[in-house]
């Protein structure tokens, strides 16, 4: 074969090396492939079509004789390598963000009409799965617009540790690129949209790892022992520094390398330290972290856990995050009017109903939707206490609607991740001296939004001990800090006082560990 080849897709054509991995060239393009196993060949989410060309299979890096794809098959693009020059189709949610449109970012309608405003700042969460951004007018507060789009680093894997990962391959510079390029679309839409000579403030927010990586710092050292991030402190630059336009950028400060700067946010934003009561702050995303703050003693501890990314849908089998056509809920009943409720059929004679993002046709499943399909799954019997799932639907799995169903897989992967978060949630009050049941308030954040339905998360389990009755569901706490930070100057400075009082636990060390969590693994 010719030492390079061109892979064309939606009219573009990328350079492809002899023996390259497909996914290797359509990153280096600047398509934000969706690889939740980071290229491991193991999730199948990176799967395109092959229209037209050759090309071959690939095994721990060689191509495997004979194992050409025929046209009109589709393949992981990290297990395969183009022969000749290709065409192929993309999945649905692949983007190039090196393109000057913002094709997959949904704004928010705050303001339906976009034009001229005053000073302007922009707040940014930099999530390792969604990047979600509002510009705000400094002068008033007022949030003008919000933008939303999958993180464009997740071909690189869809957690924190596939990162540092690729980061420790020597793909720092890629992974710099792909975030940088994707805020600085962001910015310059900000530009048009509001008639801005430019972005005065720019505060960002994120975790460790992903603060790192904006920055175009190397975050390896995270990875191992003992976990000692570059930076931890707030960072100032100018926009310059880092290629964006905006005027000055703030990165809040974190606690830790796996407690970041998105939880000292949002517990800034809620004000944890001042409430005067016992408190939890869980924010369950990708990574599941959680503080307890114990007001007799004025003291925080925090923690993260290994809960794995299944609440955005990665490694599940129909999953994928909050965007247009994910099943957000799930009931057997319509519960609202004020939203469209699809019908899913009569499973175990009872007709399920289920609503989804932006009321479109269902693509798959968000983590508030995979929520009530195991409470549903559990109430109906489909699934034992142990997890097993009835006979009956071993083989295909328990289907929600046609093309989305959970399998066993899917219900294996949830136990683990519900199991961490609530055995750290467990393990966290038991080290302030608290038991769950005698926190005054707990605020549940992150990806998971509005929708989670707390009845059902206490049924699976997820949050127990009363938790539920108790629980401020506050969203995305990390983008509204970020936001506080522009307007509010004493905002950073409680987030630094947030960090002199606050205490990481390790989780992993901790001799109660292991068994708490097979305690609550199980669905009692
Ligand atoms: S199978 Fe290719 S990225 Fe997971």
């Amino acid at each position: 074969m010719a030492s390079s080849v061109f892979i064309t897709f939606n009219g573009q054509s990328c350079e492809s090396q002899q023996g390259e991995s497909m996914l290797d060239a359509l990153v280096r393009a600047g398509v934000a492939l969706s690889a939740p196993c980071g290229g491991r060949g193991i999730c199948g989410k990176c799967r395109l079509t092959l229209l037209k060309g050759k090309v071959r299979l690939l095994k721990n890096g060689a191509e495997v004789k004979h194992a050409e794809v025929k046209t009109g098959d589709s393949f992981c693009a990290c297990r395969a390598t183009a022969l000749s020059d290709v065409i192929v189709s993309l999945p649905d949610d692949a983007a190039d963000f090196s393109a000057s449109s913002l094709a997959d970012m949904q704004t928010g309608k705050e303001h339906l009409h976009a034009g001229k405003t005053g000073r302007a700042g922009i707040g940014i969460d930099i999530g390792t799965t969604t990047v979600q951004a509002q510009i705000v007018d400094l002068d008033t507060g007022e949030v003008l617009q919000t933008f939303s789009a999958l993180n464009s680093q997740r071909s690189f894997g869809a957690d924190v540790m596939s990162r540092i990962g690729a980061a420790r391959e020597g793909k720092t510079r890629e992974l710099f690129t792909a975030i940088n390029s994707q805020i600085e679309e962001i910015l310059r839409q900000c530009i048009s949209n509001w008639n801005l000579s430019c972005i005065e403030q720019c505060a960002v927010s994120g975790n460790t790892t992903m603060l790192h990586l904006f920055a175009g710092v190397d975050p390896s050292a995270i990875g191992e022992a003992p976990y000692t991030p570059v930076f931890l402190e707030e960072r100032h630059f100018e926009g310059r520094e880092l290629s964006l336009s905006a005027r000055h950028i703030t990165l809040l400060p974190g606690i830790s390398a796996f407690v970041g700067a998105d939880i000292v946010s949002g517990l800034a934003l809620i004000d944890i330290m001042n409430r005067n009561e016992d408190s939890l702050f869980a924010d369950i995303g990708t990574n599941g972290e959680i503080a307890v703050w114990k007001n007799s003693e004025k003291r925080l501890l925090c923690s993260s856990t290994a809960a794995g990314p299944c609440f955005e849908g990665a490694e599940i089998t129909c999953g994928m995050g909050a965007e247009a056509g994910a099943i957000n809920r799930i009931s057997f009943k319509k519960e609202t009017q004020s939203t469209d409720w699809f019908q899913s059929g009569t499973l175990c004679n009872t007709t399920l109903f289920y609503t989804t993002l932006d009321n479109v046709k269902a693509r798959g499943i968000c983590g508030a939707g995979l929520i009530d399909a195991i409470s549903v799954m559990k109430k109906l019997d489909v699934i034992d206490e142990t997890g097993a799932l009835a006979d009956k639907y071993a083989p295909d799995g328990f289907p929600i609607t046609e093309g989305i169903f959970i399998t066993q897989r899917d219900v294996r992967q949830f136990q683990l991740a519900k199991a961490a978060i609530f055995s750290g949630i467990k393990i966290l009050c038991k080290t302030a001296g608290l038991e769950p049941e005698n926190v005054d308030t707990a605020y549940i954040a992150g990806g998971l939004g509005f929708f989670i339905n707390l009845e059902n998360a206490e049924n699976i389990g997820l949050i127990s001990g009363g938790l539920a009755k108790k629980a401020a569901v506050c969203g995305n706490t990390s983008l509204k800090g970020a936001v506080k930070c522009l307007t509010d100057s004493s905002f950073l400075s409680r987030c630094r006082e947030i960090i002199s009082h606050s205490g990481a636990v390790d989780l992993a060390l901790n001799g109660d560990f292991s068994e708490t969590f097979m305690e609550n693994i199980c669905f009692f």
